[in-house]
């Protein structure tokens, strides 16, 4: 393996300017946060037993994240995929404390409002031709639940019955029920599995197996049972980072028109730059009927999700009889804040330099790839965009639990960075605002790591 030809001294010098620009952490006096915490707090995806003390976060800015005793952490994840342009972005920030003014929130059923509508419009002139409906809800599973009653609500409404859904094996939409239910099957769903309703798994299209599953796919089509499809496309996050070819998915959405199957993707991770293009389809030359968008949608700043379908979805909700309307909605549909936020964001990614960005870390994490991915100790290493994600060897095979992601965690915090395996899958998307020298630091501390390997 090469070695890494990286200024160590430099790279840390700048951690520390970063640590010498950290707020005053005089404010408020430690533990009580931590203390009250423990006392009242349920945590997600965390066993509240055996947990050890969350960060006590007293500020985000730019890339770094800081902590009540004054260290900072770069945030190598971007908090859970949502930042895009960096914490406390002052655009953003100008934006949302200018709209908080004029409106906080107004119900959305029989009333609309200018954020909403301006946001509703770039989406669908960033979006390919076909697309021309936007639905507001909350977050990435609520997107994904909207999409699945879009469809089933289609066929209905066309009195044609279609109850099936088709997913690939590895999916991860969401945690609500329906988002649950298009998702692997495994450790995090197993007690509701009985409520699920019926979807059946295609096998990853690994190169191997891309011809078997396309014959699978319409196999399954012929049934004429199927509603919908629905994919990450091109990489699937939660599974830990695998990739997939895009001509393979415009072969499998293209077999799905041909069964008047109908497509969904899922860009709730892969949008806004993350893949490096504004969103995953624009690799593909087939377009779906349905995507699903949210986390850096307002630049990661507020919750928002937007279920965005084509005209000949929305046509078979139009009718004189009510009951065909989609009759769903959520108190906070269509928040005028977090419509705001998000306008805000598309402006950052109009003025040029958001791209740049994106293309600088996408190519330096390629350069990285290069550079590592003999190592012995690894079994791959995978690059899409702003993503690099490094499997390591255990001996076993990958997964969520593996004991090395909990030494891989703290590992990284020990570092100043915070980094969330998966399982034993070690992966950064950091916010675009990353510098050079950070992202050295974050692969010097990574080769590190795997050098450590015992
Ligand atoms: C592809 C995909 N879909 C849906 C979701 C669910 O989004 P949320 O956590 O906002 O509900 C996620 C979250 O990681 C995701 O990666």
């Amino acid at each position: 393996m090469n070695s890494f030809k990286i200024n160590p001294k430099k790279s840390i010098q700048i951690i520390q300017t970063e640590r010498s620009r950290s707020p005053s952490f005089k404010i408020l006096k430690m533990s009580s946060v931590l203390e009250k915490d423990k006392q009242y707090v349920w945590h997600p995806f965390t066993q509240m037993k055996t947990a050890g003390e969350p960060l006590d976060i007293v500020k985000a800015k730019g890339s770094y994240l800081y902590d009540r005793d004054g260290k900072s952490y770069l945030d190598c994840n971007s908090s859970w995929w949502v930042n895009v342009h960096g914490h406390c972005h002052s655009h953003i920030t100008k934006k949302i404390m200018e709209q908080i003014k004029q409106i906080d929130h107004v119900i959305f059923a029989g009333a609309t409002h200018e954020q909403a509508v301006k946001l509703a419009e770039r989406v669908v002139k960033l979006l390919p031709e076909n697309f021309q409906k936007v639905f507001f809800s909350d977050n990435g599973s609520t997107a994904v639940e909207v999409a699945l009653k879009m469809v089933f609500q289609y066929w209905h409404n066309l009195d044609q019955s279609k109850t099936k859904i088709l997913a690939l094996e590895g999916a991860y939409h969401g945690d609500t029920f329906g988002a649950m239910s298009v998702g692997q099957r495994g450790y995090f769903n197993k007690p509701f599995e009985s409520f699920f309703f019926n979807v059946d798994f295609l096998e990853f299209p690994t190169p191997e197996k891309e011809k078997s599953s396309l014959k699978k796919a319409e196999e399954l089509f012929q049934t004429g049972n199927f509603a919908a499809v629905i994919v990450e496309p091109l990489i699937q996050g939660s599974a830990g980072m695998v990739l997939y070819s895009h001509l393979w998915l415009d072969a499998f959405v293209k077999l799905a028109k041909k069964y008047n199957v109908k497509v969904i993707f899922d860009e709730v991770m892969t949008a806004w730059g993350r893949t490096g293009k504004y969103f995953a389809m624009n690799y593909c030359q087939e377009i779906p009927d349905i995507v699903c968008l949210s986390k850096g949608l307002t630049g990661g700043v507020l919750p928002l999700g937007l279920t965005v379908a084509t005209d000949e979805i929305y046509n078979a909700f139009l009718a004189e009889d009510k009951a065909k309307a989609l009759l769903h909605g959520h108190s906070f549909t269509g928040n005028s804040i977090a419509c705001a936020a998000a306008n805000a964001s598309l402006d950052l990614f109009e003025i040029g330099y958001t791209w740049k960005r994106i293309e600088r870390i996408g190519a330096k994490h390629l350069t990285f790839k290069n550079q590592i991915q003999e190592h012995k100790k690894i079994k791959e290493v995978r690059v899409l965009g702003t993503i690099l994600a490094i499997e390591i060897q255990i001996g076993e095979e990958s997964s969520y639990f593996a004991k090395i992601r909990e030494d891989a965690y703290h590992f990284f915090l020990e570092k100043g960075m915070l980094i969330r395996p998966l399982g034993n899958i070690v992966f950064i998307n950091p916010p675009y605002s990353i510098k050079d020298e950070e992202l050295d630091l974050v692969y010097i501390a990574l080769t590190e790591f795997i050098n450590k390997i015992y």
